[in-house]
């Protein structure tokens, strides 16, 4: 028999911040999921928090990681129903695994959250001590593109969260398309370095662009709306074409055309090698995360 979904009724967001709220919006954007789940933000300062009341009016909004309404029993009895994203910054994430955690020891494991993290370098071991035993960990790494239900995720479950992980990805499939679920933990700093930082890599090429139709007189509304739909256009394309992504670029490029001349001086500048050094350094930058501590360590 096919495995059931578990499917959660109550999403808790702590700290709604820029990723956060591309969740958020991407969430309820989509219909199924505005009516289905409760939805809970937190934020550290009641300024944040009374703006996030005023963009989500269905959600429950507050400065308080332990409010009552974030962990009453009802509805969140059964396996799976409760998903806790930690949306902090790498810093804070240990301060409010600590505070999350005695909240969490006093529920019984089926009712325990499915305790999602979306920071690279924090390691499942790292999140292992700082939250009671067997809390069922997922590490996330979604990009802000979820905000129009574009994202991209990788998941990377611990081994006591291997039955919640599909819950995890039956949300986050609503606002992603492409969810992939990891076999070593390791490849999730390489998925933050590709695709969670891979929107401003592309937002740095269409910037670049548009600067140089503006050099040649182009107006840059113009310019935009031709770009970024190329960009889109581009997307689908290597998506849908069923071919390799070199082929696609080369049936741009007709052999000493414009395309081609443009492509050469790229390559003759190193291009891929910039784009693996900038990779390398990101890479390096979501490992580093590792080194957090509490903050009166
Ligand atoms: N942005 C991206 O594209 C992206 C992509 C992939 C992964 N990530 C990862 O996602 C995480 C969040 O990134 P972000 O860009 O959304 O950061 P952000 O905009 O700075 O949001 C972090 C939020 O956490 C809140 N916060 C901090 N401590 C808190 C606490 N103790 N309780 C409740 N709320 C607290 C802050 O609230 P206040 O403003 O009220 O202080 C802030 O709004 C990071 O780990 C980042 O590495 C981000």
């Amino acid at each position: 028999m096919e495995p059931t979904t578990l499917i959660p009724s109550r999403l808790t967001f702590i700290g709604g911040g820029h990723l956060a709220q591309a969740l958020i919006s991407g969430i309820y954007s989509t219909s199924a999921w505005k009516d289905r789940c409760s939805i809970s933000i937190t934020a550290r300062r009641s300024a944040h928090a009374n703006a996030l009341k005023e963009q989500y009016p269905s959600a429950f909004v507050t400065t308080d990681n332990l409010d009552p309404a974030i962990w009453s029993r009802e509805n969140t009895q059964h396996l799976g129903a409760h998903i806790l994203f930690i949306c902090t910054r790498p810093a804070d994430v240990p301060d409010v695994a600590l505070q999350l955690a005695p909240v969490i020891k006093t529920l019984d494991a089926d009712a325990r959250p499915t305790v999602v993290t979306m920071c690279p370098g924090i390691s499942v071991k790292q999140l292992q001590s700082w939250l009671p035993k067997d809390t069922p960990i997922v590490r996330s790494m979604p990009n802000t593109p979820v905000a129009c239900c574009q994202g991209a995720t990788g998941l990377f479950p611990s081994s006591d969260a291997h039955k919640r992980v599909e819950s995890v990805a039956f949300v986050l499939r609503e606002v992603s398309p492409a969810v992939c679920i990891l076999s070593e933990e390791s490849q999730l700093d390489v998925v933050a370095a590709i695709s969670g930082s891979a929107p401003a890599h592309f937002y740095y090429l269409i910037e670049s662009i548009i600067s140089a139709a503006a050099s040649h007189n182009l107006s840059p509304e113009i310019a935009q709306s031709l770009v970024v739909q190329s960009c889109i256009g581009a997307g689908f394309l290597a998506r849908d074409a069923g071919k390799p992504i070199h082929r696609l670029r080369e049936e741009v490029c007709v052999p000493g055309g414009s395309t081609e001349k443009a492509i050469s001086h790229m390559a003759r500048h190193q291009f891929p090698d910039t784009v693996a050094t900038a990779i390398e350094k990101s890479l390096q930058a979501n490992r580093e995360m590792q080194n957090v501590s509490r903050r009166d360590d």
